[in-house]
């Protein structure tokens, strides 16, 4: 079967100015995978990490610089009409004409992709994202949050079959978050393909069924969701600490206040930190073994730690994860 989407060396160059010269910057380089129909596919990365600058040109909004970008086998510059008829994409950023009601913006949506008498489907939209008593209000009188849903049902219009939403709950109230994943979920399970990039990992580990980790314009780690969890190390010792940990704990540790987090695969490994850290005149409290989240792996995969696993599912920073 085609692929949904397929990214096939996919890089970008901005040029930017830095001390008033103009130089080159990549803020993707030969990203390459592919993502089959029918998946809720997660795409993470820190900030600036080239998420958005994807989402973007897969869109059509954005030119690559080098590779090319498939969606249903349309190439999405060569053939940019096919490709945005199988597309639905939520932007990250909060972009719509004010002065249009919310039935008029989804009705005028419609029309741009040639749908007449769309009104059942809108109805439904506006049921499904808890917009109904706000049909028939202004864009400028939303609140961020409701703007954001307007934003949805503007991707769905044309009843897309890739669905790609681009942190859509940043900033938005849990309601929000609910609603908004209750739907997507029942539009995947419907057949519909989803590509998501978030900031919440545990939305990630929630919904997605395969991710991709994007480090600086390049692909560091492309596995199934639990494969990702499995390969990490599978377990956190968690204590609360008075004082600096010694260097060694330091590096490989997530601090939080007095929380400490280190990741510990065995027993052996779990007795050796709690031996550091007494050793360094420290006394850890209320110690706590639990089991791995997908943000442990996360900042695993990001701080280089995990690269050299042996056999895994994560690539080190010279190549390139595959096809699924
Ligand atoms: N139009 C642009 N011109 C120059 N640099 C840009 C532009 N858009 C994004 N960038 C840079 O490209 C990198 C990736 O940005 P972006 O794709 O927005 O990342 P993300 O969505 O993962 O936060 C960042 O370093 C950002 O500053
Ligand atoms: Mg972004």
């Amino acid at each position: 079967m085609t692929s949904a989407i397929s990214f096939q060396s996919v890089s970008k160059l901005y040029s930017v100015k830095q001390g008033g010269e103009r130089r080159d910057f990549k803020a993707l380089d030969a990203v390459s995978f592919d993502i089959a129909q029918g998946e809720f596919f997660g795409l993470l990365g820190p900030n600036g990490a080239g998420k958005t600058t994807l989402i973007s040109i897969l869109a059509g909004l954005n030119r690559a610089s080098g590779g090319r970008v498939l969606v249903h086998g349309h190439d999405v510059q060569a053939d940019y009409g096919n490709a945005r008829r199988h597309l639905g994409v939520v932007p990250q950023e909060l972009v719509f004409d004010p002065f249009f009601s919310v039935r008029e913006a989804l009705r005028f949506q419609s029309g741009y992709f040639g749908i007449a008498n769309n009104d059942d489907w809108i109805d439904e939209l506006l049921d499904n994202l808890g917009l109904a008593d706000k049909a028939n209000n202004n864009m400028r009188q939303l609140s961020g949050g409701m703007k954001r849903r307007v934003l949805v049902g503007l991707a769905l219009v044309h009843k897309p079959p890739v669905i790609v939403l681009d942190e859509p709950t940043a900033g938005v109230d849990v309601e929000l978050r609910q609603t908004l994943w209750q739907f997507i979920a029942k539009l995947n399970q419907q057949g519909h393909t989803v590509l998501l990039t978030t900031h919440y990992l545990e939305e990630a580990e929630a919904l997605c069924t395969r991710l991709a980790m994007l480090k600086r314009g390049q692909i560091v780690a492309l596995a199934s969701t639990s494969e990702l969890l499995h390969e990490a190390s599978s377990n956190v010792l968690r204590f609360k600490l008075d004082g600096a940990l010694p260097p060694s704990l330091a590096q490989r540790a997530r601090v939080t206040g007095r929380i400490v987090q280190i990741a510990a695969s065995s027993a052996e490994e779990i007795e050796l930190v709690l031996a550091q850290t007494r050793q360094a005149g420290l006394r850890p409290e209320d110690v706590e073994i639990r089991k791995a989240d997908l943000e442990d792996v996360f900042l695993q995969v990001m701080s280089g730690s995990a690269a050299s696993m042996p056999g895994s599912a994560f690539g080190d920073e010279r190549k390139q994860g595959g096809t699924p």
